[in-house]
């Protein structure tokens, strides 16, 4: 497939961690699990978790500020908020909203959107149309989740799993042959229910019986889920390279969906990239869902392994069934 040049640019990019360290050894505690077994099966080792204070908008308005900062950019200069959360702040109105009147945007249009941990490139993907359309010049493009609010802190099958963070990134149209040369974006809604929150919507609402059964939490079938992880994950980054004209060789960076150690070197080795090119923070955050990624590509760019031209290559998998991917040119 031919390559096209891109339309948009990420300028900057930020991040947000909440201080609050929580260790396999206190998971320990409180649920019947080791962190031997949350290692192994895992990569896990430690994840943040937000005060009760802290919301998915609050954690991203921090995130996006850091960003805007380091692109240059006044909050009045934002045309469109993109925020990605499976973890809004309130059911009504949306997250970004919310995060729009915490960073004073008031030039721009602000949405959620949800495809759970694909969230991110596929907010991405609804950017870079905006600015092909002509309706915006720049974008913020926000993943920010609190995972530890929907986590069931008794069963040990999931909560050992998660954490909470936001990423943020100022898109803008590219200059250049920097930008993103290629996004993928698919979904398989009959999987739904290996991985949800089967009631608190409308068509189940919150009543004591949900409370009692508890069915407001995360439910899911993990070794289903991570067979379909690997499946996705793999076809998702043979299509990212494909519409960008490129192969595993050419892939200076791997950033994969950080959600288990294990579904990440399977994803390595189907898209051919070796593990020293793959970036993995999985061990010190756990599964942040949407907001794995970017903060990822922050912590890649600080770091310094990412250098002009570089090819980044992100792949996603979550809830929905959602898959994603994208090649950046940095
Ligand atoms: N501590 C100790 N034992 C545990 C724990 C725990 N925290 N959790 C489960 N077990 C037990 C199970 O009860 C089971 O015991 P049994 O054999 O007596 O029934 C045993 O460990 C093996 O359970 P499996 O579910 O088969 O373990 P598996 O190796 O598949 O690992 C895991 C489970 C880590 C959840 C894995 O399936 C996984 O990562 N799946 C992907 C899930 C995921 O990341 N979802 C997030 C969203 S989608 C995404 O982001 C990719």
């Amino acid at each position: 497939m031919k390559a096209r040049q891109p339309i948009v640019e990420i300028a900057a990019t930020g991040r947000y961690l909440p201080e609050r360290v929580l260790t396999n050894a206190e998971l320990e505690r409180t649920v019947d699990t080791s962190d031997a077994w949350i290692l192994e099966r895992t990569g896990i080792r430690e994840r943040r978790i937000a005060c009760p204070e802290m919301g998915a908008a609050e954690m991203g308005a921090r995130a996006s500020r850091q960003a805007m900062e380091r692109a240059g950019v006044q909050p009045g200069e934002i045309d469109v908020i993109i925020v990605s959360t499976a973890t809004p702040d309130r059911l009504l109105p949306s997250t970004a909203c919310d995060m729009q009147a915490l960073l004073g945007a008031t030039n721009a249009a602000a949405y959620d959107i949800s495809a759970a941990c694909s969230g991110f490139i596929y907010a991405l993907g609804v950017a870079e149309g905006h600015l092909a359309a002509g309706r915006a010049e720049i974008a913020l493009v926000v993943a920010a989740e609190k995972m530890s609010g929907i986590v069931d802190w008794g069963d040990r099958s999931t909560c050992v799993l998660f954490g909470d963070g936001a990423g943020a990134a100022i898109v803008r149209r590219a200059s250049g042959q920097r930008g993103i040369a290629s996004i993928f974006i698919r979904s398989d809604g009959t999987l739904a229910e290996l991985l949800w929150r089967p009631a608190g919507g409308v068509r189940i609402p919150f009543d004591l019986t949900v409370l009692d059964e508890r069915s407001h939490l995360v439910k899911m079938a993990g070794r289903e889920v991570f067979r379909a992880a690997v499946r996705s994950m793999a076809e998702a980054a043979d299509q990212a390279l494909l519409r960008a004209g490129l192969t595993g060789e050419d892939v200076d960076l791997l950033i994969p969906h950080q959600a288990n150690l294990r579904i990440i070197e399977a994803t390595a080795r189907y898209a051919n990239v070796p593990m020293d090119k793959v970036y993995v923070n999985v061990d010190r955050y756990g599964n942040m869902s949407s907001a794995t990624i970017p903060i990822a590509l922050d912590e890649a760019a600080q770091e310094g392994r990412l250098e002009p031209g570089s090819n980044v290559l992100m792949v996603a998998f979550g809830a929905g069934f959602t898959w994603a991917s994208s090649v950046l040119r940095w």
